[in-house]
């Protein structure tokens, strides 16, 4: 953990891409999501994703009938990715600040922008909010996934 303080606090002063605070809570190919961070973030998911997205990830929250956009099944996103869950692209949509596919549309808000002012989000910074989700998600796959971690920017 201290780590991670020291590594947030030179992300304030220089501009470090946010992938680097991912790769730290993500470490270079573990075998299987983190337990712990998978755990923070499912909390982090039910209060901010389940609404939409459900409870177990399958797309069948309450507001999806709702929207415009059919709601993604997240337990498929290894399955969808020839068996990898692919990690950096989870962490790139959900901060949506990079303006990947699936963000910033009118259905899905950009969180990266919405951790920051949020106290709900139980991190010491977005970047960790949306990691930890992604471990969540990773944790979620069916069947069970190794990542795919590659590179953060192209
Ligand atoms: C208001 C409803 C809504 C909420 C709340 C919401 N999402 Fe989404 N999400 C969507 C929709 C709709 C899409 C599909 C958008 C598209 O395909 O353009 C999507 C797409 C995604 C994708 C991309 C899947 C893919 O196949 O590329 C991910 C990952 C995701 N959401 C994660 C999350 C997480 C994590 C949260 C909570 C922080 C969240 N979403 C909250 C509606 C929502």
């Amino acid at each position: 953990m201290k780590r991670l303080a020291t590594v947030a606090a030179a992300l304030a002063t220089a501009s470090i891409p946010f992938t680097v605070l991912a790769q730290e809570v993500a470490p270079a190919n573990p075998a299987a999501p983190d337990a712990v961070a998978s755990a923070i973030g499912q909390v982090v998911y039910q209060r901010y994703c389940g609404a939409c997205h459900g409870t177990t990830g399958r797309g069948d929250g309450p507001l999806a009938p709702e929207l415009r956009t059919k709601v993604v099944d997240l337990t498929r996103l290894a399955a969808n990715n020839g068996g990898k869950f692919p990690f950096f692209k989870v962490v790139r949509v959900i901060d949506g600040r990079s303006g990947a596919k699936g963000h910033g549309s009118a259905d899905m808000p950009v969180w990266g922008e919405i951790f920051p002012k949020t106290q709900g989000a139980q991190a010491p910074d977005p970047e960790t909010a949306v990691a930890r989700m992604t471990h969540y998600l990773w944790s979620i796959q069916e069947p069970p996934a190794p990542a795919s971690f590659e590179p953060a920017r192209k």
